[in-house]
């Protein structure tokens, strides 16, 4: 299938195209359907008999196309492996923060290219799997120098790069003398290259002040606000996130009726249906974690049923969730979290873009929204080997990635 980035490429006889575009009412989804790709972008979509002509064509064979996964949670910047970390956890162990240590010491001991190609290697795999929109963090540098390249090693390759100094106090210093670090010298040094800040708050972690205190930092630094919450236990973390009007808490796994309802409160101005409104802080739930972790699964039914916008994400990473697929979240949160296909796929598509605020519009700097298939939106799309959406679920674990464009570039 030829790529489209040279001229337009006429993606013809979609069975299945779920467009997950709001502005088409609540599923979105059209039957035997084209799609045209011109350049980086959508530049027409309707049925099939309607097409216009175009330079090259793709017979979709009546297969599914959908956006492709925008993933809005990942930590990919990182060298070793935690294989016997997993292994005590299968064996009744559970997960402590501690862990990440494990994960800092082989990361700081990687050579730049070393570490480079890691993360090119992780991205390619992901992009393998549908996804065509990447964030991803810094988190095991844990000093200025070490957090400044992996940030500026990870924005060489992903989409969105958020700056995760407060992953863990690291061993030798103390947590307000650390915390001071982060919002200091740490914050400017990576500034350059994040768009986003987090933090972990949680026990083990950092605590809610000291959490306070980083996202104080980094919104005075301009930086958007993300929140790692409420993973493993109840905590402040969601009331923060709203509190500081973050775009994402991300974990989310356990969860008072207080955190629901500031959650839902949070998206008070919102149309869901439209796609219009203030936004809210999304909830970000990570379903192959929860499972690696043996934590209950975040509860994506009653967030929704409650009115808040979630987004799936794979949190690929080598301690919670050594896993890059979307495919498998997806059919995860059908499987397990009572999501509709519809639903999951949204989460996966357009609640990654809202978290990552990239579902609408093109930007200053040309950056079209991607999340959903609408004409003018970056040319991301997910051809599946199958002939709906449903068979994510349907038959969880087999290869149903056909062909992957992003920007308008057959990339698998
Ligand atoms: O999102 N929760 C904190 N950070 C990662 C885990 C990192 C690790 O254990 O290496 C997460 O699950």
């Amino acid at each position: 299938m030829t790529a489209a980035a040279h001229g337009s490429l006429l993606i013809t006889n979609i069975g299945e195209l779920m467009t997950q575009d709001p502005g088409r009412g609540p599923e979105g989804v059209l039957h035997q359907a084209a799609v045209v790709l011109e350049g980086e972008r959508i530049s027409w979509l309707g049925p099939a008999a309607a097409a216009p002509a175009a330079d090259a064509a793709c017979d979709a064979g009546g297969r599914a196309l959908l956006p492709g996964w925008v993933d809005s949670h990942t930590h990919l910047v990182f060298a070793g492996d935690r294989t016997a970390e997993f292994e005590a956890r299968m064996a009744g162990q559970s997960y402590r923060a501690g862990g990440i240590a494990v994960t800092v010491a082989a990361t700081r001991a990687a050579g730049d290219d070393e570490l480079g190609g890691l993360l090119q290697a992780r991205a390619a795999e992901a992009r393998a799997g549908g996804t065509t929109y990447l964030e991803t963090k810094t988190g095991y540098g844990l000093d200025v120098a070490q957090e400044a390249r992996s940030a500026r090693i990870a924005a060489a390759v992903a989409d969105q790069v958020t700056f995760l100094g407060a992953h863990l106090v690291p061993e030798g210093i103390g947590a307000d003398e650390y915390t001071d670090l982060v919002c200091g010298d740490m914050l400017a040094a990576v500034r350059p290259y994040v768009q986003w800040a987090d933090v972990f708050c949680e026990r083990g972690a950092f605590t809610e002040e000291q959490s306070r205190r980083v996202l104080a930092a980094c919104r005075e630094a301009g930086l958007g606000l993300r929140v790692h919450g409420n993973q493993l236990g109840e905590g402040p973390g969601v009331a923060l996130a709203v509190e500081f009007g973050a775009a994402s808490v991300d974990h989310v796994n356990y969860l008072s009726d207080a955190d629901v309802e500031l959650l839902a409160g949070s998206w008070a101005s919102w149309d869901a249906g439209s796609g219009t409104g203030e936004r809210g802080t999304v909830a970000t739930c990570l379903p192959a974690c929860d499972l690696s972790t043996r934590q209950p699964l975040a509860p994506a039914r009653r967030l929704l049923d409650a009115g808040v916008e979630i987004a799936l994400a794979s949190n690929c990473n080598p301690g919670t969730s050594y896993t890059s697929s979307m495919n498998y979240c997806v059919a995860t949160a059908v499987l397990q979290m009572g999501l509709s296909v519809h639903e999951a796929v949204r989460a996966a598509t357009y609640g990654g873009a809202l978290a990552l605020g990239v579902h609408t519009g093109v930007d200053a700097g040309g950056a079209r929204a991607v999340g959903s298939i609408a004409v003018g939106h970056r040319a991301d799309l997910h051809l599946l080997n199958a002939p709906s959406a449903t068979h994510l679920a349907y038959r969880p674990g087999m290869p149903l990635t056909a062909a992957v464009w992003r920007a308008g570039r057959q990339v698998a």
